[in-house]
C-alpha cells in the first residue's frame, strides 16, 4: 500500500490517533476496480476524487499524473488482478481536532466480495429508511447510518436499505437506485445523491435504447414501477424485487434489468 509518500507492506502501515479521520470522521475516498490489471473508468474516479477533495477543502498533495504513477506501481508490485483500488484522503494529523494542515493520502489495493449469484439471479429486497447523507455529492467515508442499521436490516428480512427524505427517494447506502416504468423509461434520483460512476456509464449506455430521466423519484412511483435495480462499482447492477415487503413488478428480476446487466458486463469486461 501507499501511505504518506511511501510504499509499505499492509502490516507496516499505521495512522496516528490524532488524524482527523480518527478524531472527527473527516475523510474522503474513491474506489475503482481492475479488469485483470487494468483500472476501470480511472479518469471518472479521479475526477470525482478531486471534486470530493475540493468540496471538503482538502488539498490533494499529488498531481493527477503522480497519482496515476503511484497506482500503476502499486498494481505492478502487488500482482492482484481483478481486485479494487481505494484512494483515501484524510484531514491529517491535528492537535486541536478542528483545522487541517496536511491531509494524509492513502492508496491501497484490496480484494472485495462479489455479489452472490443468488442476489444476481433472484434480485434483492430493500427496506426504506428516512435519512439524508451529509454533503451527498462528496464521497466521504461516513457510512455510520448504514453500519448502524445492519441488525435492523436482518430483522426486517431485507438485503439492503433505500434512503428517502420527504417522500423522495435518494439512494442506497453504497449504491444508486433506478426504476423502469411501465413504458420502459429509466428514472434515477437526480438530487441529493452521490453521482455514481456506474450510474453515469449505465445512463450513457441505456440512453441509446431507452428514455432516461434524472429527477426526483417519489416513493409511490416505486410501487407502480415495472422493475427496479441498484448500481455500484462493486455490484455493477443488481435487480431489486421488493421494497418494504411489497413486490416490485412481478417480484422477479425484469427483462430490461437483465438486458442491461448483460450489456454492461460486455462493455466493462466484468462478468
Ligand atoms: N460505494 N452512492 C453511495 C453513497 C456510494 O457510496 C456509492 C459507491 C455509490 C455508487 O457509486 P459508484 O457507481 O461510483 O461505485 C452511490 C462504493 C463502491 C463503496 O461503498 O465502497
Amino acid at each position: 500500500m501507499y501511505l504518506k509518500d511511501r510504499f509499505l507492506k499492509d502490516n507496516e502501515a499505521s495512522l496516528s490517533y490524532l488524524d482527523l479521520s480518527v478524531q472527527r470522521g473527516y475523510a474522503i475516498f474513491d474506489f475503482f476496480r481492475l479488469v485483470g490489471n487494468q483500472p476501470l473508468h480511472l479518469q471518472d474516479h479521479l475526477d470525482r476524487f478531486y471534486s470530493s477533495a475540493e468540496q471538503m477543502r482538502l488539498p490533494i498533495p499529488k498531481s493527477r499524473g503522480e497519482l496515476k504513477q503511484i497506482i500503476k506501481e502499486l498494481i505492478w508490485e502487488n500482482e492482484l488482478p481483478d481486485s479494487g483500488i481505494r484512494v483515501q484522503l484524510t484531514g491529517g494529523e491535528n492537535n486541536d481536532g478542528q483545522e487541517f494542515i496536511s491531509p494524509t493520502l492513502i492508496i491501497s489495493q484490496i480484494q472485495f466480495p462479489f455479489p452472490s449469484s443468488s442476489l444476481l439471479e433472484n434480485g434483492m429486497r430493500l427496506m426504506s429508511y428516512q435519512y439524508q447523507r451529509q454533503l451527498p455529492q462528496v464521497k466521504t467515508t461516513d457510512y455510520l447510518m448504514s453500519i448502524w442499521l445492519q441488525p435492523i436490516l436482518k430483522d426486517g428480512n431485507a438485503d439492503d436499505i433505500l434512503y428517502f427524505s420527504g417522500g423522495i427517494i435518494t439512494e442506497s447506502p453504497r449504491s444508486n437506485f433506478f426504476i423502469v416504468t411501465a413504458e420502459g423509461k429509466l428514472i434515477t434520483p437526480g438530487a441529493n445523491v452521490l453521482k455514481g460512476i456506474t450510474r453515469k456509464n449505465l445512463i450513457q449506455m441505456a440512453s441509446t435504447e431507452h428514455a432516461v430521466e434524472e429527477r426526483d423519484v417519489r416513493m409511490e412511483e416505486v410501487a407502480a414501477a415495472r422493475e427496479a435495480f441498484i448500481t455500484s462499482t462493486t455490484k455493477q447492477i443488481i435487480p431489486v424485487v421488493q421494497l418494504d415487503g411489497k413486490m416490485i413488478g412481478d417480484g422477479k428480476p425484469g427483462s430490461v434489468t437483465k438486458k442491461l446487466m448483460k450489456q454492461l458486463g460486455e462493455r466493462t469486461g466484468l462478468h
